[in-house]
């Protein structure tokens, strides 16, 4: 087991890559503190991984929100002592919000709130804890959409999820070169389309489906699974010179 005994936080671990990578880390050894803002849906991924590991936790927390994140510090301070991993699945895209009335300029602060400030928060209260005990690995979720460039439209270029997934690479580079000396590997992982509740309105659609797997070179779209594996090698010892980097999981979609 790649993980005995360690203790990892995961936002976002209620759906899709948050979920598959919870139940991997439980299944290597780890316990796993499952954080969502969906609270019913961090306790799914605890009762689905509990014959792996009867040491884990569910709490609701909206990750942009500073007070929630407190509270899960002091809880894991109390419980746990400390944690050994990060993984910040937590993520939104502009297309699924359905905020009533809201405006682009509203719908553009929430992805950045939830994006780059979630990761920002969770990094910035949870590493001193790794940092105090010189070892820790995290992990960042970017996209593809950080790496490259996409336009459909009039209107796409406006669109704040691919520059809130561009900023959490430089996000990762910077703390990565802060924490490296307290032997905190950070790093980053770049996603292309993977079937998860994020994508469901375009991969439940037969034509965009067809349409972006002709995008990504493979010939389909990628799972929760493969994203999970990338992260479990980034949390392991297996990457133990690792840090500042930023590992592309998409079947080829940005070496055209
Ligand atoms: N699915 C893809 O194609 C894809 C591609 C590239 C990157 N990503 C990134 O991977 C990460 C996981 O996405 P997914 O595809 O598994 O999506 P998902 O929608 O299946 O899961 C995201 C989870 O984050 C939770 N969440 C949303 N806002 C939150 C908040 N404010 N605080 C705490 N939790 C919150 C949701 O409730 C959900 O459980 C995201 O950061 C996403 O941007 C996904």
């Amino acid at each position: 087991m790649k993980l005995k005994q360690k203790i990892v936080l995961v936002t976002g671990a209620g759906s899709g890559i948050g979920r598959e990578t919870s139940i991997l880390f439980a299944k290597e050894g780890a316990s796993v503190i499952s954080l969502d803002s969906n609270y019913f849906s961090a306790v799914e991924t605890v009762e689905a991984l509990k014959k792996y590991n009867k040491n884990s936790i569910a709490f609701e927390c909206d990750v942009s929100r500073n007070k929630d994140i407190q509270e899960v510090l002091q809880n894991v301070k109390k419980n746990y002592g400390t944690i050994d991993i990060i993984f910040n699945g937590a993520g939104i895209h502009s297309r699924n919000l359905s905020l009533e009335n809201a405006s682009d300029e509203q719908i553009w602060d929430r992805v950045i709130e939830v994006n780059l400030k979630g990761t920002y928060l969770v990094n910035y209260y949870f590493a001193p804890l790794m940092k105090k005990k010189k070892s820790g690995s995290i992990i960042n979720v970017s996209s593809i959409m950080g790496l490259v460039g996409y336009s459909k439209g009039f209107g796409v270029g406006f669109d704040a999820y691919p520059p809130s997934k561009g900023a959490i690479i430089q996000l990762t580079r910077n703390l990565s070169l802060d924490l490296a000396k307290y032997n905190v590997r950070v790093n980053c992982i770049c996603p292309g389309y993977v079937k998860t509740n994020l994508t469901k309105a375009l991969h439940e659609d037969n034509d965009r489906l067809k349409e972006l797997e002709a995008k990504h070179p493979m010939g389909r779209l990628g799972t929760p699974l493969e994203i999970a594996k990338t992260a479990l090698f980034l949390a392991s010892n297996d990457a133990s010179f690792i840090t500042g980097s930023s590992i592309v999981v998409d079947g080829g979609y940005t070496a055209q």
